[in-house]
Formats: C-alpha cells, sequence, structure tokens
C-alpha cells in the first residue's frame, strides 16, 4: 500500500499537541494547512526549522494557512523545547501546535517515516515531511526530505502559491517561478478560452514545431 500522497484525503487523526487535543478535519477547518514532521526534539537542525516556521507565520496565515507540527516525543517535551526555538531565534513566537506522536502511530498514517533513521531503541524517527493540505482535506503538494537536510521555508510560501494559484485559475507555475512572476495557461485551455479566462491578455512563445502550447499570462 502506497503511504499518503498527492490527491489523498488527510486522516482525521486525534491527537496531543501542545495547544491541547485536537482532530486534524475540525483543525484545519475550511482553510489550508501545512502539516510538518520533524525527526526528535532537542536535533540542531528541527530547532532552527521550527523557529523559521514561527517568523514565517505572517506569511502562512495571510494565505489563509493553518501550521501543524509534528515530532515523536510527548507535549511536556516539546513545551520545554519550544524554549529553546524562540530563544535560537529571537522575536519568533511558536504560535502554532505541535503533535506529540510518543507512539510514533501517527507519522506512520501521515506517509512521514524516514526509513533510514532510527533512535537509539532502534524505533523509526519521523522524516522531514511536508504536506500541503487544501480546504477539501486533500494533500496537494508533499516535500520528502531527509533529517540531513533543513527546509527552505521560502520555497514553501512559493509552493503553497503555486498550488493557491492553480486551484484558482487554470495555470500552473514553470521552473523557477517566483511569486509575481508570470504563470503559464494549462494546456487543458484552448486560445477561444483563454481570451475569455485571461482579460489581460497573454503571450504564447513561438517554438520550432510551431505549436502554441507555451502562453504566459499575470493572475
Ligand atoms: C537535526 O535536527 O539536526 C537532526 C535530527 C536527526 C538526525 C540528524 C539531524
Amino acid at each position: 500500500m502506497p503511504g499518503l500522497t498527492i490527491g489523498d484525503t488527510v486522516p482525521n487523526i486525534e491527537a496531543e499537541t501542545t495547544h491541547g487535543k485536537i482532530k486534524l478535519h475540525d483543525y484545519i477547518g475550511d482553510g489550508w494547512a501545512i502539516i510538518f514532521s520533524h525527526p526528535g526534539d532537542f536535533t540542531p537542525v528541527c530547532t532552527t526549522e521550527l523557529g523559521k516556521m514561527a517568523a514565517y507565520a505572517e506569511e502562512f496565515s495571510k494565505r489563509g494557512v493553518k501550521l501543524v507540527g509534528l515530532s515523536c516525543d510527548d507535549v511536556r517535551t516539546h513545551n520545554e523545547w519550544i524554549k529553546d526555538i524562540e530563544a535560537y531565534t529571537p522575536g519568533c513566537k511558536v504560535s502554532y501546535p505541535i503533535i506529540a506522536d510518543s507512539n510514533r502511530e501517527i507519522m506512520k498514517q501521515l506517509n512521514m517515516v524516514d526509513p533510514d533513521e532510527k533512535d537509539s531503541s532502534g524505533n523509526h524517527l519521523p522524516s522531514r515531511a511536508l504536506h500541503i493540505v487544501g480546504p477539501d482535506k486533500k494533500v496537494k503538494l508533499s516535500f520528502l526530505y531527509p533529517s540531513t537536510t533543513g527546509r527552505n521555508m521560502d520555497e514553501v510560501v512559493r509552493a503553497l502559491e503555486s498550488v493557491q494559484k492553480a486551484s484558482k485559475h487554470k495555470v500552473a507555475t514553470p521552473a523557477n517561478w517566483k511569486p509575481g512572476e508570470a504563470v503559464v495557461i494549462s494546456p487543458t485551455v484552448s486560445n477561444e478560452e483563454a481570451k475569455q479566462m485571461f482579460p489581460n491578455g497573454y503571450n504564447t512563445v513561438h517554438l520550432p514545431s510551431n505549436k502554441d502550447y507555451l502562453r504566459f499570462t499575470n493572475v
């Protein structure tokens, strides 16, 4: 059985968190969510990542996104660790909940297990996984990084903006796209439809094939 992937509904898990018990679907509500996992509390890369996520909280909230972290320690340990996270990234406040996955069941349900990382007892640890979940509770995009590679929060915002734009308009974002730049019109949209859908117009790139599939617009 493949694990949770793009297009799947996230399981409606009930979890203990630093903000009390949550049911994932109720927590997500009608908006977007980013669920991100970390190998463990009081580890160096994770400490920098959770601080950066907290520092970017405003960026996510203005895009209608709720954050929820996960690490495989208990709530008491998470709360102790938060003091270190906030001290390391001055001015940040860890205002999002962190799931306590002490028995490591939730990380399996969310497909966040790192097959290569184990603790001293030989139990698997969570990877650096991240799911962007839409208002329909389905996974729209996932990152899967090993424990040795900290994530880039600018890339998380960039990927989120791409997914949100594609959910609103029939567009996609090209390689190395950055928020504010032109997007491409989906190949499922005919030129006639594109004229109606994009009243500001669009530019078709002339290619050797003479096929007019690479069309840029601004939305
Ligand atoms: C870290 O967060 O620094 C880390 C955690 C587990 C393995 C390697 C690095």
